[in-house]
């Protein structure tokens, strides 16, 4: 039996869930070709994300930041949701009315909402939209800019409507809440690495708790279960499983 029987079998035998939380990392848009921040390619003119991706390096150059998100933005632009998005959103369709359900995010790329997930909580925020630093407004900016750094109508710069390293995650709670009352939690291609994101496995009590990564993380030892597989192969069994469970006994 491989790793993937085993926990489609521990499925079968857990209690109907009441809710079920999924939390996602860059992992999951790997196979659409977005890379992600440790692995190949996420590197940009030789800079570490850590490098752009904080309010310092924003204070300190605009524009530089805001060339990196634009060639973010042009290649999340060009690429589509995968089958493993698919598959999510297929599920919260399926198991609606007869299981809790919420997708917490850490991407910024969109690719849930784009593959008909409805209300993906985006931890990290959303690299198509931005806000001014001085009113704080929000507006959409899917296409390119004509002008690096934008600017917001009162004349002040505009920022990516993005969490950056060393800042609070305003949409935390609401994760926290959702993850403490999972019966079944599935993590799907996160390093582990960024908190307060990888805390919330550890808020799930006496659940299922599975993972998804082609590599062991920090966090392998405190799932359940941990699947050494791509987001594409595990993800559409394991929620076909978990939908035949819910629906099962109703
Ligand atoms: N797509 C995006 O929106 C995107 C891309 C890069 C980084 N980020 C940001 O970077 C931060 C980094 O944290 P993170 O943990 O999300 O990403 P990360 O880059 O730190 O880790 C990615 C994880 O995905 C795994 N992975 C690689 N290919 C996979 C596949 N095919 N299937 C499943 N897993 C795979 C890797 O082993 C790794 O553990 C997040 O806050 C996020 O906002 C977002
Ligand atoms: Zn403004």
């Amino acid at each position: 039996m491989n790793q993937i029987e085993r926990v489609l079998e521990a499925i079968e035998t857990i209690a109907v869930p009441n809710r079920v939380v999924v939390l996602t990392g860059a992992g999951i848009s790997a196979e659409s070709g977005v890379p992600t921040f440790r692995g190949a390619g996420g590197l940009w003119k030789n800079y570490r994300p850590e490098e752009l991706a904080t309010p310092e390096a924003f204070a300190r150059d605009p524009r530089l930041v805001w060339e990196w998100y634009e060639w973010r933005r042009e290649l999340i632009r060009g690429v589509s949701p995968n089958d493993a998005h698919c598959a999510l959103a297929w599920f919260e369709r399926e198991i609606e009315g007869r299981c809790g359900f919420s997708l917490v995010t850490q991407n910024v790329d969109g690719l849930h909402r784009r593959s008909g997930s409805r209300e993906p909580i985006e931890l990290h925020g959303n690299i198509f939209r931005a806000r001014c630093v001085r009113e704080g407004t929000g507006i959409e900016l899917p296409g390119p800019l004509a002008e690096l750094p934008p600017r917001c109508g009162c004349g002040s710069l505009l920022r990516p409507d993005i969490v950056w390293f060393g800042e609070p995650v305003p949409l935390i709670g609401d994760a926290m809440s959702e993850a403490s009352r999972a019966d079944v939690m599935l993590v799907i291609g996160t390093s582990g690495a960024v908190y307060p994101a990888a805390g919330l496995v550890s808020l799930v009590r006496g659940g299922l708790t599975i993972e998804i990564n082609p590599d062991a993380t920090p966090l392998t030892d405190a799932f359940s279960a941990s699947l050494r597989s791509s987001a594409t192969a595990a993800t559409r069994p394991i929620l076909e499983a978990l939908a035949g469970r819910i629906g099962a006994c109703r």
